[in-house]
């Protein structure tokens, strides 16, 4: 099943199975992602609509069909994958994050609506993993393998670990249950937004130039060249400047018009 095109007879079809299974567990997975960081004004209706379709309508519309069941039977477990983008905003991954931090604060309410039923909700905080959308693909101490990262997460239902200020979260990969303490317990958000800032915008299709750290950990500058991706040709070839922590400028492009119509807004 397709989600991005919302098909209200494809739902029907899944309601129609569903209702003759004995669903226990259901796992919100399925999600969609920006191809590369973009800004949110370069981003294509199309992506920005299948975005919001799957990560918020799918989510929403699944549960609604599997949950009945659950209800009937007093007992389900609703897994919500979601993600550190939907804790701290992540610039360039905009609609993604807006849809995880969708998920975190329903989860939240949903859980705290099923409590007394015998359905338990779990939003799993999740940091990065190898994945295709993640695009990362060696294994290291902050990003494990999937396998070894769901282990984690089935081994601790109902244990909150390093998401113990959020009601309903998880987060139970040792390594990520700790970058979720640090930044909770740390730094204002507003330092973790920037941080995001910068992280997004030497992630996937993008060549750092320069990584000049000046004074301290917190003021640096990049230069980069967008190596170009089928989704947003308008970053291809840009020569960007990015001064932690103020927003990008475009310093030469061979896109000007797109770039300076943006900065000139
Ligand atoms: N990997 C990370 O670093 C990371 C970090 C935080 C949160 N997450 C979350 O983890 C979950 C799984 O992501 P992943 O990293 O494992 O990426 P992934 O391998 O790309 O998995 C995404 C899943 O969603 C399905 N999907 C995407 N668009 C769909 C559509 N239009 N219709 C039906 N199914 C669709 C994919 O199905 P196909 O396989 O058929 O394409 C795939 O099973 C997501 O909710 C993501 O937000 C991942």
């Amino acid at each position: 099943m397709d989600f991005t095109n919302g098909e209200p007879k494809n739902y029907q079809n899944l309601k129609e199975i569903i209702n003759q299974l004995d669903v226990g567990v259901l796992v919100n997975n399925v999600a969609m992602n920006h191809e590369i960081p973009t800004p949110f004004i370069l981003e294509t209706d199309e992506l920005i609509q299948n975005i919001v379709e799957v990560n918020i309508s799918g989510l929403l519309k699944v549960t609604k069909i599997v949950l009945p069941g659950m209800l009937s039977r007093n007992r389900g477990l609703i897994i919500n994958v979601g993600s550190f983008s939907g804790m701290v905003a992540t610039p360039y991954l905009s609609v993604y994050s807006g849809s995880k931090a969708f998920m975190n604060t329903w989860s939240q309410a949903l859980g705290a609506e099923l409590k007394s039923k015998g359905i338990v909700v779990e939003n799993v905080n999740t940091y990065f993993v190898v994945s295709a959308m993640s695009k990362v693909r060696r294994p290291s101490f902050l990003i494990p393998l999937p396998r070894p990262y769901v282990k984690s997460v089935l081994n601790k239902i109902g244990v909150p670990g390093g998401a113990s200020w959020v009601p309903f979260n998880s987060n139970t990969y040792p390594p990520h249950a700790l970058a979720n303490w640090v930044i909770t317990n740390t730094f204002p958000w507003n330092f973790w937004v920037n941080q995001a800032l910068g992280m997004e915008m030497v992630n996937d299709g993008m060549k750092i130039l320069k990584l000049d750290k000046m004074r301290s950990p917190t003021s640096f500058s990049l230069e980069y060249i967008a190596s170009g991706s089928t989704s947003s040709e308008d970053f291809k070839g840009c020569l960007l400047t990015h001064t932690y922590p103020f927003s990008p400028k475009v310093t030469s492009t061979p896109h000007g018009s797109v770039w300076k119509w943006v900065l000139d807004r």
